[in-house]
């Protein structure tokens, strides 16, 4: 049964869940108070990278189920569900996830509701939040609305799939009409074989960041182990595919790499910590996940200046800064920290990333960028991969060989086949194995 919802914020989440609502039948109004934002989505401009947005949102605009306002007040009372999907960007002192503005879009909404309305929590929030939203409405007199937890599980640059193929929808309420209705907003996917998780608010804001932690712990565990590898001659790749013939283990998130990034990994994990303190209980395992990963993207530039013999002076092309391909965000990608440490120990640093270098600019001074993928080995002691765009591994090596100054490409994601590498006349090293 269609219904009908309103999204606030048009960012990455909430475009993406907006968006694909309104794929499910849905009447969706998207809200974001940036006027500028809503008339450049109106215009066909999506302001970020995912591959299949801009199609599903120009497709569902034409179909009439996905309309865009700056008016919050009256899409509130036009809607059976508001969802919050606002940023939560880490405070700068503590690193804990800002919740100002979805605690703001909560109070506009309590100012605007009418009947009964289903307030929910998509943007990642620390547990708890659900509290402090009821505490909130109990605060006011005669509004009926029941606070539902209800995260996100979207990976970047697979978030339209991740959306219509969900594994599992979690929905955390103490109200039931909440949870039936949820249930309604989500029936076509159930019915396709998507797993529902009707819960409290409490699991469910934790199955989100224990998710987080736990595939971060994966991440981390494996990068340890490939250092592990190249200290006693064994291959990652083969340690992680014998591990993940245990079922109860899993192949998935087990591939090495300069470290975990991205707007989540790092964020959620330390939320995750200094609640879990706050309360009185402290990760140990999760804050030795923390300070792994910090400590792995070090170690990573140990290995490129011992491959080339010493940082100073040296010239490093960069293949890669986005914090995995397929997108362009380079929020806590581990090149960031990389390709600083690199400068800060003398090399000269050029870089090339097919989609993330415009925000990358402002954050990453002093270095060069390439126009094309090749070009970052002119003159250079050595190419390093830090992202794996598939284009990467397709190079004419032999060409990029003939414009350096000494054979070395350090791939820190095992993305090049050894035989070509070798074939152009490239001292491979990657990462966790032998080349
Ligand atoms: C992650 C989760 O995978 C999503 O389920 C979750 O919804 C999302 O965070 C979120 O909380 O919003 P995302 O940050 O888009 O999604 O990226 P992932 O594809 O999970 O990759 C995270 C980082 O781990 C990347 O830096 C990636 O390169 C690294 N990674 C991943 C590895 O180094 N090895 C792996 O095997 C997998």
């Amino acid at each position: 049964m269609p219904h009908r919802i309103a999204v606030v914020g048009t960012g990455y989440v909430g475009l993406v869940c907006g968006a694909c609502f309104a794929r499910l039948g849905h009447s969706v109004v998207c809200v974001d108070r940036d006027a500028g934002k809503i008339a450049s989505i109106e215009a066909g401009e999506i302001p970020i990278f995912e591959p299949g947005l801009e199609d599903l949102v120009t497709a569902e605009r034409a179909a009439g189920r996905l309309t865009f306002t700056t008016d919050t007040a009256a899409a509130v009372r036009a809607s059976e569900a508001v969802f919050i999907a606002v940023g939560t960007p880490p405070e700068p002192k503590t690193g804990n996830p800002d919740l100002t503005a979805v605690m703001a879009v909560a109070d506009a909404v309590l100012d605007a509701v009418d009947g009964f309305t289903v307030l929910v929590t998509k943007s990642t929030v620390p547990v708890g939040t659900a509290r402090r939203l009821e505490a909130r409405i109990l605060e006011r007199q005669g509004i009926d609305v029941a606070v539902t937890s209800n995260p996100e599980f979207l990976r970047e640059g697979n978030a339209v799939h991740d959306f219509l193929e969900a594994e599992r929808i979690v929905v955390g309420s103490r109200d039931r009409r909440a949870a039936d209705l949820m249930e309604s907003l989500y029936r076509p996917l159930i019915d396709r074989g998507s797993v529902l998780m009707v819960t409290t608010p409490e699991t469910s804001e934790l199955v989100k960041h224990a998710s987080n932690a736990f595939l971060s712990t994966k991440i981390a565990f494996i990068n340890e182990m490939a250092r592990l590898c190249e200290k006693v001659g064994a291959d990652v790749e083969m340690v992680a595919h014998g591990m993940g013939l245990d079922a109860r283990i899993g192949p998935r998130f087990l591939k090495p790499g300069p470290g975990y990034g991205g707007s989540c990994f790092p964020k959620d994990a330390l939320a995750l910590a200094n609640a879990a303190r706050d309360a009185g209980s402290p990760l140990s395992i999760v804050e030795t996940v923390l300070s792994s990963n910090n400590w792995h993207k070090h170690a990573m530039v140990t290995k490129i200046a011992d491959a080339v013999g010493g940082l100073d002076g040296r010239r490093i092309g960069v293949l890669g800064i986005a914090f995995k391909s397929g997108t362009d965000d380079v929020r806590e990608a581990p090149a960031l920290t990389i390709i600083s440490e690199l400068v800060k120990g003398g090399a000269r640093v050029t870089a090339f990333d097919p989609q993330a270098m415009e925000n990358a600019r402002p954050l990453l001074n002093g270095i060069g960028y390439a126009e094309q993928a090749a070009e970052v080995a002119e003159g250079a002691d050595a190419v390093v991969i830090l992202t794996e765009w598939p284009e990467f591994r397709d190079l004419d090596f032999a060409a990029m060989r003939a414009r350096m100054r000494r054979p070395v490409l350090i791939d820190l994601r095992n993305l090049v086949e050894p035989d070509r590498a070798e074939a152009a006349g490239l001292a491979l090293h990657p990462l966790g194995k032998a080349a």
